[in-house]
């Protein structure tokens, strides 16, 4: 994690409130939670910022359809989000919505700057537009008359039209990724963005005078502005620009942006454009992770088979669709999601392995010591197997965060689990229910209780209510949301003498 503040700001893109949340807007937001939980865990004032993306011509249009204002529409559909992530536990610290006076104000002082520079003037547009994209195309870029995006039909467009000078920032923005590696990530992206930069950038249409529904432009309210000019801002507004300076500088520049792989150029050539425009300081990094196929199919509404991801909580857990997520791919990636894959993942990494470990562990304490987590007693001889557990446990914080640092999510989590399949094996090998040495049992099963304490830990970033639970179970009282990683990933702790509690199994298997 970046460290020259004590602060974290990390924010998901904001969704149009048109489509029904599915899986990717749970990808995302799921992985910007996780980040934000670990770094409240290091001790980081954290800021995780999510919302909804509410102006445009899209949006209009299924207003239209819905026979409804805009504005009531976005309010009665735009609450399916909230919903969605209150069930999935997102922990975010505040949830923009386009319609709201603060943004208004942040994007329309944005503007305001942008033009007083000079760097919005304006001019005629003509040429074609992708609704479902918003975003613009020359007739060269189109495939086969359509979006080369979606593949969508596009419309003609010939308007007045404001235009922000795009062009003059292409060299600039080079300089920028050069200067900083870490920039635009996965690096394979960066490239892509490098190649698109170097064939030279074109002034970017910013104002629509053919639809109403968006933020007007200062000093000439026949046009609103370009929805995404607006959607980006929010990511400023959220920090208080431009009324709460101290707020802004704060969390400004946001540490990270993690968005799909659909969205980069937006934010990593419009969006820092923008703000180089304006004077301000650029995000420190645009993660952009791949897209999920459905069962080898790519996910639509006309194929049917948009994952809903609140269905799959309800069916699955919440926990275990969280943790397939983030388990699964390396985040970056393209994946592919069917139930198969995720019940085999319930299964095997989360019944077999950290659901056995628990229940096999309390179980051994009620049995052989009533209940209550002995001490444990070092003996020269027995060293070599607690020593082992002990190496694990003592690399894994700097090998996590690494893992954690790059956004690898399923490397960090598989670095986990190794120690999870140790622990089992540890268990297999010890056999406490052969041992008939008092001391040596004991520090077994101590040895298992203090390595459980350390895994819920590690596990609380991505499945918090499991965590709690095997916090729970080991007698520990308390949120485990509020330990400091620092202290409680390493050994150490007194869990001597605390009481267990045996739960139902944390993860059934399922058949
Ligand atoms: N409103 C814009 C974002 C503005 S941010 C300033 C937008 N919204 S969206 O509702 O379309 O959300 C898109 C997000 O969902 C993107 O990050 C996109 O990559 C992601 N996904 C859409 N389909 C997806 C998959 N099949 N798989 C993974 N993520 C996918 O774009």
């Amino acid at each position: 994690m970046p460290r020259e503040k004590n602060t974290f700001y990390v924010t998901t893109p904001i969704y149009y409130v048109n489509d029904v949340p599915h899986i990717g807007h749970a990808y995302t937001t799921v992985a910007a939670d996780f980040l934000a939980r670990f770094s409240r865990l290091k001790g980081f004032d954290t800021f995780f910022l999510t919302g909804t993306d509410e102006h445009g011509q899209k949006v209009e249009k299924a207003a239209a359809t819905a026979n409804q204002s805009a504005q009531e529409f976005v309010d009665r559909v735009g609450g399916q989000f909230r919903e969605l992530w209150g069930k999935l536990g997102i922990s975010n610290d505040d949830f923009i919505r386009t319609t709201e006076e603060r943004h208004k104000k942040a994007v329309t002082t944005l503007w305001k700057t942008v033009a007083e520079k000079g760097d919005i003037y304006l001019g005629e547009y003509e040429d074609w537009y992708c609704t479902p994209c918003e975003s613009f195309w020359t007739e060269k870029q189109l495939v086969d008359s359509r979006c080369p995006d979606c593949g969508r039909p596009v419309e003609k467009l010939k308007e007045p039209s404001y235009f922000f000078r795009l062009s003059k920032f292409g060299q600039p923005l080079l300089e920028h990724i050069e200067k900083n590696p870490g920039f635009i990530k996965p690096d394979y992206r960066r490239n892509e963005i490098v190649s698109f930069l170097r064939e030279g950038l074109r002034d970017l249409s910013v104002s629509r005078t053919s639809f109403s529904w968006g933020i007007p432009v200062p000093g000439d309210e026949k046009h609103v502005m370009y929805v995404w000019f607006d959607a980006l801002t929010n990511y400023l507004t959220a920090t208080g620009y431009p009324d709460d300076a101290k707020r802004n500088e704060k969390y400004w520049p946001a540490d990270i942006h993690i968005i799909g792989k659909d969205i980069l150029r937006f934010h990593a050539v419009y969006w820092p454009a923008f703000l180089m425009a304006a004077g301000l300081p650029l995000p420190k990094q645009v993660f952009a992770h791949g897209w999920w196929t459905i069962e080898g199919q790519k996910m639509s509404k006309s194929k049917g088979n948009v994952v809903d991801p609140g269905a799959m909580a309800d069916k699955y857990g919440v926990d275990a669709f969280r943790y397939f997520l983030l388990r699964e791919v390396p985040f970056g990636l393209d994946g592919d999601f069917s139930e198969k894959a995720l019940s085999g993942r319930i299964n095997a990494d989360l019944a077999n392995d950290i659901g056995n470990l628990l229940s096999r562990s309390v179980t051994m304490i009620e049995k052989y010591r009533a209940g209550k987590i002995p001490a444990y007693e070092p003996s020269a001889e027995r060293e070599e197997l607690e020593g082992r557990v002990k190496f694990l446990l003592a690399g894994l914080p700097a090998e996590f965060e690494k893992s954690i640092g790059e956004l690898n999510f399923s490397e960090g989590l598989s670095k986990v689990w190794a120690v999870v399949k140790e622990l089992n094996a540890y268990v297999d090998k010890s056999s406490p229910w052969k041992e008939k040495d008092d001391a040596i049992l004991s520090t077994v099963l101590a040895t298992l209780a203090e390595s459980l304490r350390i895994l819920a830990v590690y596990t609380w970033p991505v499945m918090p209510s499991s965590a709690q639970k095997i916090w729970e179970s080991l007698g520990l009282g308390k949120s485990i949301g509020g330990v400091r990683f620092d202290e409680a990933a390493s050994w150490g702790g007194t869990l001597t003498g605390l009481k267990v509690n045996r739960m139902p199994p944390l993860f059934p298997r399922l058949q």
